[in-house]
């Protein structure tokens, strides 16, 4: 137990003994599981959004009403007035791109000033990584990533490599030309252009002063101060940078491990993790997808599920629900509760599959581990006829609860949230 005699002077501000519960919603496959959706519902009761990793990769997507509104960076609990949001230090932020999104979301009435913060030490992303994104993917043929081409990974490279340009460093111009000469020069830009970006990236930096702040001394305030801390997820946990499918993969941390790296969580706090999830799995991007649909199955989720990026508007690939990845995911999320999305979806077809293992080098497999080849897996399938809507007017039928309570069984997680539309109303909560 750590008291003020121990440390005299440190410890005054360590409280310890009282645990107080905060939230995160994470994704549990390849991402778009609908988190977005679910972090406005939960914003009702949070007072602080925190987005932790990952960039504008990310496009979290909420239907008010007839208007839609997609986030990339700003969190997405803003739509709630009162709800403060922060773009925490472990964020790779493209100046260019956030003033758009904030000039888009203000133009679609909502208010950010004074409730949007910024971390000082969050990293940037330039026009030239941008570039550097373009090219590898390019040049890698059928290798390729399928990245987004926000130029997410040179910028966690330069952050990995401790030669990253933080946010606070837009308002050096010694450091913002130190960084960015040798940048743009190495890819074979001329003086001209290196110096329109060095012009281009001050403009943003005076545009988002307003913005900044100092993301451990606000959360760690806010906290104190009684606030509600929601941490909101990209991507999922598939994409983990170390858990994920590597290398198709994104380069963060997506799990609950990248909540800790990116954003100050107080010690006596704990997270209850809400993993997310559809009742299919879908794909954008390369890499290993055991459970891809039939195409008759494919076609009639992807254009019931409207399965195409909010940030690229790339067509996501549709499979069945995989329970062996599922199991994994809880485990590498903590998840406590899962958010169950797009039931609706699902009741356009006449019979699912559910991937309930593999069979992998002769064996018969339940569980699964990062040395299994998912390139070599066979799934096992349990086949699901669907004689009955599983939501009426957004709501559950008999046949949905027990669709949920047969999916509960197979996880072994309680289903708290079930997503019945597209709609931000049309979720049911259960008990
Ligand atoms: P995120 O990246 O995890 O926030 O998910 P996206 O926004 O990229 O993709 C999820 C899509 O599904 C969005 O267009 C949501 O509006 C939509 N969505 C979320 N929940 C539901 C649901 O329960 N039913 C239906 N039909 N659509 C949903
Ligand atoms: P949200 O938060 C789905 C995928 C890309 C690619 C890989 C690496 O909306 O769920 P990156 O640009 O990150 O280097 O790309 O990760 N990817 C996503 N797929 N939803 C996302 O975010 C994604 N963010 C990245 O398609 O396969
Ligand atoms: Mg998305």
């Amino acid at each position: 137990m750590i008291s003020d005699t121990n440390f005299p002077g440190q410890a005054s501000n360590v409280s310890v003994g009282s645990v107080r519960h905060l939230s995160a919603i994470l994704g549990l496959q390849w991402g778009d599981e609908g988190k977005g959706k679910v972090v406005d519902s939960l914003s009702q009761e949070a007072d602080v959004v925190v987005r932790f990793q990952g960039g504008s990769n990310a496009g979290h997507t909420i239907y008010a009403g007839t208007t839609k509104y997609v986030f990339h960076l700003v969190p997405s609990g803003m739509l709630h007035p009162t709800v403060q949001g922060l773009i925490s230090h472990g964020v790779v932020v493209n100046p260019l791109k956030l003033i758009g999104e904030i000039e888009k979301l203000e133009s679609q009435g909502l208010s950010l000033k004074g409730r949007l913060f910024i971390s000082s030490t969050a990293t940037v992303i330039t026009p030239f990584h941008i570039d550097q994104d373009t090219k590898l993917e390019a040049g890698a043929g059928a290798s390729a990533i399928g990245t987004t081409k926000q130029g997410i990974g040179p910028a966690y490279t330069d952050k990995i490599s401790r030669k990253a340009l933080k946010v606070k460093d837009l308002y050096s111009p010694a450091k913002l030309r130190e960084f960015l000469t040798p940048q743009g020069l190495a890819l074979g830009f001329d003086a001209a252009t290196v110096e329109g970006h060095f012009k281009t990236l001050q403009n943003c930096a005076e545009k988002l002063e307003q913005y900044l702040c100092d993301s451990f001394e606000f959360l760690e305030r806010r906290y104190k101060e009684g606030a509600h801390i929601l941490y909101e997820g990209g991507q999922g946990a598939l994409l983990d940078v170390e858990y994920g499918t590597y290398p198709f993969v994104t380069s963060s941390s997506t799990t609950f491990a990248g909540i800790y790296a990116g954003a100050f969580v107080p010690r006596d706090a704990q997270i209850e993790v809400i993993g997310i999830i559809k009742p299919y799995v879908t794909r954008v991007g390369g890499g290993p997808f055991p459970t891809l649909m039939e195409p008759e199955a494919h076609q009639i989720i992807q254009t019931a599920g409207k399965e195409f990026g909010a940030t690229t508007g790339r067509p996501r690939k549709c499979g069945w629900l995989d329970l062996p990845l599922l199991h994994y995911a809880v485990k590498i999320s903590q998840v406590d509760v899962l958010g169950f999305m797009k039931l609706d979806i699902l009741q356009e077809l006449s019979e699912i599959k559910i991937c309930v293992g593999y069979e992998w080098r002769g064996k018969k497999v339940e569980h699964y581990y990062p040395s299994i080849d998912l390139e070599e897996v066979k799934p096992l399938y349990e086949v699901i006829p669907v004689t009955a809507p599983l939501v009426i007017d957004s709501k559950l039928t008999a046949a949905g609860e027990a669709f949920i309570k047969y999916l509960e069984q197979k996880s072994g997680v309680p289903v708290r949230y079930v997503g019945t539309g597209p709609e931000r109303l049309q979720l049911v909560v259960r008990g």
